[in-house]
């Protein structure tokens, strides 16, 4: 999304980047300290690609305090952060883009925050057009690292 184009750390820009879990949390951390609210960042990728990993060190580098896990069950977790609050939201367990409403998705997706969506396919037309979207992929013969591409 060009719009964010100047907030992504800049060895992704070239494309896709392969990346161990180690460097996956600097770069996020650094995603993190460079994101300017309102901002929604999409999260796609397998399970267990690294999605929640990779929030956590968005998180982290946005200034949240609190130990950030996965809203797997709870849909959506909110935190403080100096900036703004943060909205982490996993919509791999729901079954319709209706089911949104029940989880205050519409609040939410125009909140002046930092917004994290794990599964954003689920959200259909729902998911605003505007975002910057990150995606990883597991890499081939090679159990530890992971493709990530951004923007
Ligand atoms: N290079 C890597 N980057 C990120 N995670 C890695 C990497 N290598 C191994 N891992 C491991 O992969 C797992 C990723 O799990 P995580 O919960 O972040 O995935 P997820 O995409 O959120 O899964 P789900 O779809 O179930 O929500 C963790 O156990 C992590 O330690
Ligand atoms: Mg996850």
């Amino acid at each position: 999304m060009p719009a964010h184009r100047h907030i992504v750390p800049p060895r992704a820009e070239s494309g896709h980047l392969k990346l161990t879990e180690k460097e996956l949390r600097a770069w996020g951390e650094e995603l993190g300290r460079a994101a300017t609210p309102p901002l929604l960042i999409t999260l796609t990728g397998e399970l267990g690609t690294g999605k929640t990993t990779l929030a956590q060190s968005i998180c982290l580098g946005y200034g949240v305090s609190e130990e950030v896990t996965s809203p797997t069950y709870a849909l959506v977790h909110q935190y403080s952060a100096p900036r703004t609050a943060v909205f982490h939201i996993d919509l791999y367990r729901i079954e319709s883009p209706e089911q949104l409403t029940n989880i205050g998705w519409d609040e939410i997706v125009v909140a002046r925050a930092l917004i994290l969506v794990e599964w954003p396919e689920r959200a259909g037309s729902r998911l605003p057009d505007d975002h910057l979207p990150i995606d990883l992929d597991y890499m081939p013969g090679d159990p530890a690292r992971r493709i990530l591409l951004a923007g």
